[in-house]
């Protein structure tokens, strides 16, 4: 992981922790991702069954907010889904998905989300579903929560980077 992604995950986390969340999509649009800096964090499950595979990046203690990485397989989607009493911010670090946006059961829009791309939603918007219409192409998302409660925690994380440290991290970078 590059220096500048650290800094990007150590800077949304004291975003979630002040709830500052109107600095969320200004750090998360500043960033111009580029595959070195994160493809140690995007660990792919390899099992056919898994058509998405979750990286968690931070799990802030008092339901304060959580930030994963999300490999997607080609021509894979995610169900339809709220966030409940949370934001959710999506970042695309590589590829590019599709984003369908329901209300009362009707879809109301279709978005392409395209490379370095943020996209937000919350229940007031809507429940929405994540596809990765490419044949060919995985792609791969920043996702950042401000509830740790998201209603995709039945869905198993597969790797762990337990808070990357940041608190190390912010102790050299002072
Ligand atoms: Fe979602």
């Amino acid at each position: 992981m590059s220096a500048k992604f650290k800094i990007l995950i150590h800077d949304l986390s004291q975003a979630l922790q002040n709830k500052n969340y109107n600095e969320i999509p200004y750090l998360l649009n500043s960033y111009n991702s580029l595959i070195s800096d994160w493809n140690t964090l995007s660990v792919e499950n390899l099992n056919s069954n898994c058509k998405y595979t979750r990286n968690n990046l931070l799990n802030l203690p008092n339901n304060l907010g959580q930030i994963l990485i999300l490999i997607w397989k080609s021509n894979c989607n995610s169900n339809v889904h709220f966030h409940p009493n949370s934001e959710c911010w999506v970042k695309v670090l590589n590829g590019k998905l599709e984003e369908n946006i329901f209300q009362d059961n009707k879809l109301i829009s279709t978005n392409s989300i395209l490379l370095n791309d943020v996209s937000h939603i919350n229940d007031s918007i809507g429940s929405h579903s994540m596809h990765n219409r490419s044949l060919n192409n995985r792609a791969v998302t920043l996702h950042v929560y401000s509830n740790n409660d998201n209603n995709n925690n039945n869905i198993e994380i597969f790797k762990n980077f337990q808070n990357l440290d940041l608190h190390i991290y912010r102790k050299k970078i002072n």
